[in-house]
C-alpha cells in the first residue's frame, strides 16, 4: 500500500512518537531489556509524515532505518526517552508512548563489567522508573496547554478491558491502544490488532492487520479529538 492518499488531517500538527524498547544498564556490557522492535512506532511515524505533521520519533534501541521525513532522536534508558520525550512535548500537539518503558532500573550500575566469581552473584537490587505518560497527563491536568492529545499503548494479557480502563484513568491520557497480544501478534510481527480505548467515549475496535494500517486508525481516532477537543 502506498503512503500517498492519505488524508492531510495531520498538517500544521507537530507529533511526537516514542518508539521500540528502553534498556536499563547493569554494567558496561549488559542490560535488562524487552522484546518491543519498534515496527508500531515507526509506523505511526511514517503514516504521521504522509498526513502531514511535523513528527519527532524518540527511537530506544531500534534497529529499523529512520522514517523519511522524521526527526530522529535516540535514546537508550527510560531516563533518555523521559528527557527526550518531555522536551518534545512542550511544543507538541500529540504525545503518543508507543514505546514499552521498563518499570523499573537497577539501583546502581557498576563501572566495570561484572565478573564470573566463585558462587552466585549478589542480586539485582531493581528500582521504578517515572512513568512518562502519566507525568505528560499530570502537567497538563496542572495548567499545561499541551500537548492537546496524549496517546498511551498497553500490551494486556488478562482482563483486556477492564486493565485498559483503569489504566487510561490512571495515566489521564486520552486515547490507550490496547494491544491484543496472542499467537502471531504483536511483538516483532508485521501485524497487528488493537482497541482503542477513548477516555469519556466508546472503545473503537480496529481490526487486524498491517502495522500501518493500524497506525492510521489511531490516527483517525487523533485527528477526530483534534477537530472536536474536549473542553
Ligand atoms: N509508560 C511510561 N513510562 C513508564 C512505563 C510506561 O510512559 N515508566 C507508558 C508506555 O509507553 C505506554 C503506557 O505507559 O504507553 C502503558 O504502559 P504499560 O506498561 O502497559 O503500563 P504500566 O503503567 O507500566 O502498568 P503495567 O506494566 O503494570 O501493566
Ligand atoms: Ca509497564
Amino acid at each position: 500500500r502506498v503512503l500517498a492518499g492519505r488524508p492531510r488531517d495531520l498538517a500544521g500538527r507537530h507529533v511526537v512518537v516514542s518508539a521500540g524498547g528502553t534498556r536499563e544498564a547493569i554494567d558496561p556490557v549488559r542490560y535488562l531489556g524487552n522484546r518491543s522492535s519498534g515496527l508500531q512506532g515507526y509506523a505511526l511515524a511514517r503514516t504521521a509524515v504522509a498526513r502531514g505533521a511535523r513528527v519527532t520519533l524518540v527511537a530506544a534501541n531500534v534497529s529499523l532505518p529512520d522514517p523519511a521525513g522524521a526527526d530522529v532522536v535516540r535514546v537508550e534508558s527510560a531516563a533518555e526517552l523521559r528527557e527526550a520525550v518531555l522536551t518534545a512535548a512542550t511544543a507538541a500537539d500529540v504525545v503518543v508512548m508507543a514505546a514499552a518503558v521498563a518499570d523499573f532500573r537497577p539501583a546502581a550500575r557498576h563501572d566495570s563489567k561484572i565478573k564470573k566469581s566463585d558462587g552466585e552473584p549478589d542480586p539485582i537490587h531493581l528500582v521504578k522508573n517515572p512513568d512518562i505518560l502519566a507525568e505528560l497527563g499530570e502537567r497538563r491536568h496542572a495548567g499545561g496547554p499541551k500537548p492537546e492529545v496524549i496517546v498511551g499503548f498497553a500490551a494486556e494479557t488478562d482482563d483486556v478491558l477492564a486493565n485498559g480502563q483503569a489504566k487510561l484513568a490512571r495515566k489521564g491520557c486520552d486515547l490507550l491502544v490496547v494491544n491484543q497480544v496472542g499467537p502471531h501478534l504483536a511483538f516483532g510481527t508485521p501485524d497487528n490488532a488493537a482497541t482503542v480505548l477513548v477516555a469519556g467515549g466508546e472503545p473503537v475496535e480496529i481490526p487486524r492487520g498491517p502495522k500501518d494500517d493500524v497506525a492510521d486508525a489511531v490516527w483517525d481516532q487523533v485527528a477526530n479529538l483534534l477537530r472536536h477537543p474536549r473542553t
